[in-house]
């Protein structure tokens, strides 16, 4: 697949204004707990968790995991491989995982089978995008910012190759058949 080129998907403003909205929502739903532990997916998420964890009224800290799928695995396709785990015991704490994007659901569903055999006190996910229609997993989301199509997007955190991570909106990958 080669690039052709980036359009805008979602603007800066609509990102601003739903991460708000998120933000706003789940500090409400956690006004009552001692602390909330985020816990980042890198490397997809950090502009996101950087921006939501901002604007929470609640105490919070920041903790990151790094997973990476096996996608030459012919037994298992698309198994998921923990490649950095939390500095924290999660036992008893209350738990937001912070993911970019849920594609195909099996990194989030593996994240929250490892997570909640740890004990956590609550465990919650807040996800930028998902495309639904690529589901194969039946994952729980708690916390979504926008429902896209299947299409290839870049920006805000999300990467093509390892390109593009760093534009400030989200945008739509344009790829030239070969
Ligand atoms: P999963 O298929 O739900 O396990 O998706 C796993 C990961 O694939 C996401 O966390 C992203 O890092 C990556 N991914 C899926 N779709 C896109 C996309 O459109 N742009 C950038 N990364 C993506
Ligand atoms: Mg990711």
């Amino acid at each position: 697949m080669d690039k052709e080129g980036t359009s805008v998907f979602i603007g800066e403003g609509s990102i601003r204004t739903r991460v708000a909205q998120l933000a706003k929502k789940i500090s409400g739903d956690y006004a009552d707990v001692d602390e909330l532990l985020l816990v980042g997916v890198l490397r997809g998420c950090y502009i996101f968790l950087a921006d939501l964890s901002r604007l929470l009224t609640v105490r919070r800290r920041i903790d990151f995991i790094a997973v990476t799928t096996y996608e030459q695995a012919i037994t298992m396709p698309g198994a998921v491989r923990l490649l950095m785990d939390v500095r924290s015991d999660i036992a008893g704490k209350h738990v937001l995982i912070v993911d970019d994007i849920l594609d195909t659901g099996k990194t989030l569903r593996y994240l929250q089978q490892t997570f909640k055999a740890r004990n956590p006190a609550s465990l919650k996910t807040c996800v930028l995008l998902r495309k639904s229609e690529r589901l194969v997993e039946e994952v729980q989301v708690d916390y979504l910012g926008f429902d896209i199509p299947d299409v290839w997007v870049v920006g805000y955190g999300l990467d093509y190759a390892d390109q593009d991570r760093a534009l400030p909106y989200i945008g739509m990958v344009k790829t030239k058949k070969a």
